[in-house]
């Protein structure tokens, strides 16, 4: 089979069922409902053979400035061909101007680099069932109220817009928060992804908060698979490994253009990914 006999379509919902099974191929745990999240934030782009899809791609905004690259996956059977640069070539096209970020696998790498994108860092992802810990006396449930704060404070953190991204958490995950005098100062999401659940974005003023945040969700949700990505850089992996919550891999964080010089003042950081597509 040539890559001449396929043919690249935007994607729609009607192609998210083949982009689960292709995800499942390559070992990602994805479930239709990570999928339809993704593709309800983002521009998609599809290769189909035969009416099947055998290749996708997202490209998902975060406001006029920046944008993650992800999903990026092409049927085994047809790599090696030109179609997985086809798609990034869709996917930078669609983001324009934006600075691009992904999370790559050593299988992307390559492809990545000859388009412009330098590694940046490493991202490990820990995961297991959540073990009885106590729950932090000072960490509570957030209330509706507190969505605006939870999106400046996402923004500071993560240092774009993703108001339409918090939006769609909303809907789906549950936040603990950590409130001075009244007001949230730090925060923690979990919602269901894959296998179970994932906790992230953790945003916080330091690592203690962080760790505070995270033992208030696993107390929370005592027994079921957690899974938790972060930068290696934050500091959390021994102390999650500790948690029970074991390193079982991870991805290389790459960006496309020079992108904003990072704020070292800034008080927030983002402890933990909303997942590695998403960042
Ligand atoms: C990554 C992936 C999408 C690439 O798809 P593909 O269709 O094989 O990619 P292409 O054929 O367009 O090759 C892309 C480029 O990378 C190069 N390349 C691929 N593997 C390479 C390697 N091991 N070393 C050096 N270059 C390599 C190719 O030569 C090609 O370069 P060119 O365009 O200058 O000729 C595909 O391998 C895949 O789906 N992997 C599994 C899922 C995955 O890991 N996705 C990445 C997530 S971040």
């Amino acid at each position: 089979m040539t890559a001449e006999r396929v043919t690249l379509k935007t994607m729609t919902a009607e192609h998210l069922s083949d982009a689960v099974e292709l995800s499942r191929h390559v070992g990602w745990p994805h479930s239709r409902e990570d999928w339809e999240l993704m593709q309800s934030l983002s521009q998609g782009v599809v290769v189909q053979e035969e009416g099947r899809v055998v290749g996708t791609i997202l490209m998902t905004p975060y406001g006029d400035n920046a944008a993650t690259v992800n999903m990026v996956i092409v049927d085994a059977a047809l790599r090696g061909r030109g179609l997985g640069r086809r798609l990034m070539e869709e996917a930078l096209a669609k983001a324009g101007g934006r600075a691009c970020y992904l999370v790559a696998t050593q299988e992307g790498l390559p492809l990545y680099e000859k388009l412009g994108f330098i590694a940046t860092g490493k991202i490990v992802q820990h995961q297991g069932l959540a073990p009885s810990v106590d729950a932090p006396a000072h960490v509570s449930w957030g209330e509706p109220g507190d969505h605006a704060r939870l999106v400046a404070l996402d923004r500071t953190a993560f240092g774009h817009d993703r108001s339409a991204l918090m939006s769609s958490l909303r809907e789906r995950a549950k936040f603990a928060v950590v409130r001075d005098q009244g007001d949230v100062q730090a925060f923690a999401a979990i919602r269901r992804f894959g296998r179970g659940l994932v906790i992230g974005p953790v945003v916080a003023r330091k690592l203690h908060e962080a760790r505070c945040l995270i033992d208030f969700l696993l107390a929370n949700s005592a027994g079921e698979f957690v899974r938790i990505d972060t930068d290696e850089t934050t500091d959390l992996g021994e102390w999650l490994t500790r948690r029970g919550l074991a390193h079982v891999g991870g991805g290389i964080t790459m960006r496309r253009t020079a992108g904003e010089p990072k704020d070292e003042t800034k008080p927030h950081r983002t402890y933990a990914l909303v997942s590695q597509a998403l960042r």
